[in-house]
């Protein structure tokens, strides 16, 4: 089984890609405990402030991996730079291969969005040689978990966020409602934040109308991932 979250289908595609050559699923990261009995686990995630998004890291907490054989990988799909980050999860277990896969960069409110063709390019080369990997059971390590992936992970904007993001030009269509992977979002005549959010900007990128803002992300372009239309990353959390 490959484990996934997924913001703006970087990871989800990546998870595909790698289930396919592997002959097993992709199910959904969510804040639900899971126990798997497979011999292959991999948990495929985008990198958030040098580590794993918080419900990645509680949902690894608290996976339980009944096969002491399984063979578990964690490949973090980057925006470029997260060396290490997919080492955060051998806290709770022993990964046999970690990787970091580059790819285009959805963290608007700091940077503008790379979806270039080179940026696809590589991140395609990277996935096939981390299949490669994975289908020879290969070992890797892929760097470290240092003092300075956590110092950069404790600046990750908290659940109580999305008090801060600001709303104009909302049509009240609800699609960001739909979006949200943690169900954080109620739409009346505009979105109604929860407090329990993982700032994964899912909700800023599937709003239609760019009506959702945080830091420097206003008149920026909006990412989904060419091969995941929204309404497969909608399905995918609520399967
Ligand atoms: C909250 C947040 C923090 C991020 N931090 C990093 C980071 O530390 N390093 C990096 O290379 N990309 C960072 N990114 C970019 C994403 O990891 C990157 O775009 C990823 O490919 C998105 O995958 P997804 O489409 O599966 O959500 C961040 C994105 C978000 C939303
Ligand atoms: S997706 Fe955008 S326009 Fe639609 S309800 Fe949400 S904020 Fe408003
Ligand atoms: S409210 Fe937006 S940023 Fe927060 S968890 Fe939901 S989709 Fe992600």
């Amino acid at each position: 089984m490959i484990y996934c979250f997924s913001s703006t289908g970087n990871s989800l595609h990546t998870a595909r890609r790698i289930a396919e050559a592997l002959g097993t699923q992709v199910a959904p990261i969510t804040p639900e405990p899971a126990t798997c009995a497979d011999d292959i686990v991999g948990l495929v995630f985008p990198a958030f402030f040098w580590g794993a998004p918080t419900v990645v890291e509680a949902f690894a907490r608290t996976l339980n991996i009944t096969n002491p054989q399984a063979y578990v990988f964690a490949i973090v799909v980057s925006g470029g730079s997260a060396p290490g980050a997919a080492n955060s999860l051998r806290r709770w277990h022993k990964l046999a291969y970690c990787a970091e896969l580059k790819h285009v960069n959805n963290y608007i409110p700091g940077y503008a969005v790379n979806n270039e063709p080179d940026v696809h390019a590589n991140a395609q080369a990277q996935l096939a040689q981390i299949i490669a990997d994975l289908n020879a059971c290969k070992t890797q390590r892929a760097g470290f978990y240092t003092p300075l992936n956590r110092v950069i992970r404790r600046a990750m904007p908290g659940p109580a966020s999305d008090a801060k993001f600001s709303i104009s030009g909302c049509t009240g269509c609800g699609i960001c409602a739909s979006a949200c992977p943690v169900s954080n979002i109620t739409v009346d005549t505009q979105p109604q934040f929860a407090h329990r959010c993982e700032h994964c900007l899912a909700c800023m990128h599937a709003c239609p109308a760019a009506a959702i803002n945080y830091g420097k992300s206003a008149g920026k372009a909006r990412y989904l991932h060419p091969d995941v239309p929204l309404a497969q990353l909608i399905a995918f959390y609520r399967q």
